[in-house]
């Protein structure tokens, strides 16, 4: 078996990396859940399919051209695509005799029903309640399949592409195909709680440019296997151990441990997250409007303070785009000065040094917890080290005012069946979205232990034992779960080199 031996890197090779790295950020998107017969057929489908998937290349062109055509006018629309990528769990690539695969990470080998003690996955998130394909009835699915299109004619014709594909190679499909879709309307943008999404994106060194203050650029090496990551060693040259947690000796500095590198195939490769998140909406609103006068704000105050933006995206934080004397705490300042959520302007804030006790944003908001920035600890540095590409898009459809309550047992009725499909990309699980959900988001005591720990990230911790959050100095809420696990795996997003490897062609 081989390692990756790349002592100084080139810069990523955008036409060999996968196009949703990049992030497709379409309207539509589906993705498709496969199992193939035997190796033969699923080396079969793999060939053929190559030819077919959206290249990073393809993604950063489209960008550059929609942006040219948007700039000078043109409405979004004027230019149109409709991309396929794949990814493949660990049973997949066994079928498909990848090679060393006795090297590739613990976390991967064990997939995410195994991991879910580990980030929280119980009571409600358990994976014994979880939806086919992960119910795990017909064993694990081989691959995903990620479709995307700004139009829904285009979605549903690279879909039939895949299904006569999968149909002429003996591919099953397993489960029904899961859409996500943008909200329509002044919700386009919004996840379904009615906060607007996908944001804070980092930059990737040598792939994309950004002039977007605020927005770091990250060493490809956190994201995309076989370059140089934020410390400068070679991504899958010897793995993390888990990182030392707060109160453990050694934290926050990582003590990386090295194990053996992955193999030679996976450069150019990324691992995935999906997770299918469902979102109590109701519950959600009821409890902001219950809790929000006992505290002397309004719901939207309070809304702001869970999550660390206004619905808008407007950052709750200070910035120094903000006119002189606005209070961002008080309503969102982006009514007064709708430039504050441009693209220039929306990202461009830190936690310290003016809000280090979090009295603005409090240290257990949802963007806080799960990117501290600055704050210390854990420092920019480590901050800079548990970064993910979000690829994730909203499923279901929106919450009705006044609807039926969310029953207190079991799963709601499809009509009220909606959340999050939550997909991120990184260089390795366990230091990317296993750190961010178990250390950051689930720990009461992170950043901070004291006046009786900042509590769980309200969003997103799953585990629900003792659900707290610090609001201010002294003030806890009891919060709920309202965002419950349904399903979900770790995969790992082959570059096209690799694919044409494992196809045998
Ligand atoms: C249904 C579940 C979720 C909802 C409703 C949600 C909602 C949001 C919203 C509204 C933002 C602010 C917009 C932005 O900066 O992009 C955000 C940011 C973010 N979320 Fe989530 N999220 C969910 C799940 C997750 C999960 C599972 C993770 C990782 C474990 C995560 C990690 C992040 C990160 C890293 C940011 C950017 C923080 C920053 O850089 O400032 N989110 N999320």
């Amino acid at each position: 078996m081989t390692t990756v031996v790349a002592p100084a890197a080139p810069p990523p090779d955008p036409d060999n990396i996968q196009g949703n790295l990049i992030g497709f950020n379409k309207d539509h998107q589906r993705l498709v859940f496969l199992r193939f017969s035997d190796a033969a057929n699923g080396k079969a489908f793999l060939a053929e399919l190559e030819p077919q998937l959206a290249r990073a290349t393809d993604v950063l062109a489209f960008n550059a051209a929609f942006k040219a055509v948007t700039s000078h006018g043109a409405k979004p629309g004027t230019i149109e695509a409709a991309w396929t990528n794949i990814v493949l769990t660990l049973a997949g690539l066994q079928l498909l005799a990848a090679t060393g695969l006795d090297t590739m990470p613990a976390e991967f080998k064990d997939g995410m029903r195994v991991r879910a003690p580990q980030v929280g996955d119980v009571d409600d998130s358990d994976p014994i309640r979880w939806l086919p394909p992960f119910d795990s009835a017909q064993g694990p699915i081989h691959a995903m399949i990620i479709l995307a299109a700004d139009d829904s004619d285009d979605l549903n014709a690279i879909y039939a592409d895949v299904q006569a594909l999968a149909q002429k190679h003996g591919t099953v499909e397993t489960a029904p195909a899961q859409d996500g879709n943008t909200r329509l309307g002044a919700n386009a943008g919004h996840e379904h709680f009615g906060f607007k999404d996908g944001i804070s994106q980092p930059g990737i060194q040598g792939l994309t440019q950004s002039s977007k203050a605020g927005q770091d650029e990250i060493a490809a090496g956190e994201f995309i296997i076989g370059y140089p990551d934020q410390d400068g060693h070679i991504s899958g040259q010897g793995a993390d151990a888990p990182a030392p947690q707060p109160g453990q000796p050694g934290y926050p500095t990582p003590t990386p441990t090295p194990t053996p590198g992955l193999p030679s195939w996976t450069k150019d490769g990324s691992f995935v997250v999906y997770r299918r998140l469902r979102q109590n909406v109701g519950g959600f609103q009821d409890f902001l409007q219950a809790e929000a006068s006992k505290h002397g704000l309004n719901p939207d105050q309070l809304g702001a303070r869970v999550v660390g933006r206004w619905k808008s995206g407007a950052p709750l934080e200070h910035t120094s785009d903000e006119a002189a004397g606005v209070d961002p705490a008080a309503q969102d300042p982006s009514i007064a000065d709708p430039s504050l959520v441009t693209g220039a302007k929306i990202n461009n804030f830190d936690y310290v040094p003016g809000d280090a006790d979090g009295h603005l944003v409090p240290r257990a908001a949802h963007i806080r917890k799960t990117n501290p920035r600055s704050e210390d600890p854990p420092g920019k540095q480590e901050s800079n080290r548990r970064r993910i590409l979000r690829r994730g898009a909203p499923y279901g459809p929106d919450f009705v005012p006044n609807e039926q309550p969310y029953p207190q047992a079991g799963p709601p009725p499809p009509d009220q069946d909606r959340g999050l499909l939550f997909i991120c990309y990184q260089a390795s699980i366990v230091r990317g979205f296993e750190f961010i959900q178990e250390t950051w988001a689930n720990k009461p005591n992170f950043p901070s232990g004291d006046d009786g720990g900042d509590g769980r990230d309200p969003i997103i911790s799953q585990d629900d034992a003792h659900p707290d959050f610090r609001l201010s100095q002294g003030v806890h809420l009891t919060t709920q779960r309202w965002v419950t696990t349904t399903g979900g795996d770790y995969f790992f997003s082959p570059s096209i080199a690799a694919i044409r490897q494992l196809s045998g062609s």
